[in-house]
């Protein structure tokens, strides 16, 4: 799917956040959205998940905007990696994954939820809950949950922050190849350097602007 952000701008009561940003996502296309702490890379995903609303500008996907109405982005295209997770804490991991899948797409696929578990390394904490996993498992389980659905979009907001080296190297290899799976688009807001090695394009988040 094609992304579009036009002349995006976001402020938090009179703290200006993001100021007049634009940039598109081709259909397939791996973009790193760089940026220190604070610099607005959290906030932007949300407008681009049709979860916060802009002050100015717009995004559309595959030419459709998606105006102040999520809802209008059809959901079972979107994956999405959120920085504080979003586990369903009630459920154990491997249910969080059937859930998503339910809810998005209308069925499940045990043999996708297991085979993906699996390829993170988390195969054997599939039946804990997400209080008993240690951050970096469940930040597996949140990537796992946001790529069992094959999204067209797919969005990671920090999915490495508390990853060790191999694990950064996998999980990144991973988004990439569940993209490359689901034909999707890839977006991953990051302040870790390490991703960039994987990635040919980068967009930098400066004062809430985008220097690309
Ligand atoms: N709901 C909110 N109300 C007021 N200010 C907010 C709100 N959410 C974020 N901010 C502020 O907006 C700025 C951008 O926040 P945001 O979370 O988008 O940054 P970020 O780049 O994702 O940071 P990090 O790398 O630490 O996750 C920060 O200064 C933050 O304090
Ligand atoms: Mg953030």
């Amino acid at each position: 799917m094609q992304l579009a952000i036009r002349g995006v701008g976001l402020s938090y009561g009179d703290r200006r956040v993001l100021s007049d940003i634009w940039f598109s996502l081709d259909p397939r296309e791996r973009v790193l959205l760089l940026g220190p702490s604070g610099s607005g890379k959290s906030s932007l995903l949300n407008i681009i998940c049709g979860l916060q609303t802009p002050d100015e500008g717009s995004v559309s996907v595959d030419g459709v905007s998606i105006g102040n109405n999520g809802d209008a982005v059809p959901k079972q295209h979107m994956g999405i990696i959120f920085q504080t997770l979003r586990l369903v804490s009630a459920l154990t991991v491997r249910a969080n994954l059937f859930l998503a899948q339910r809810l998005q797409t209308g069925s499940t696929d045990a043999a996708y939820v297991d085979a993906t578990l699996d390829r993170l390394g988390i195969a054997d904490r599939a039946n804990a809950r997400p209080c008993e996993l240690s951050q970096g498992e469940a930040q597996r389980a949140a990537i796992a949950r946001a790529v069992v659905v094959k999204p067209q979009i797919l969005i990671a907001d920090e999915p490495t922050s508390a990853l060790d080296h191999a694990n950064t190297e996998s999980v990144a290899q991973l988004l990439i190849e569940a993209a490359d799976e689901a034909d999707a688009t890839l977006l991953i807001a990051t302040h870790d350097d390490r991703l960039k090695a994987h990635f040919a394009r980068a967009l930098s988040l400066q004062e809430g602007r985008i220097e690309s």
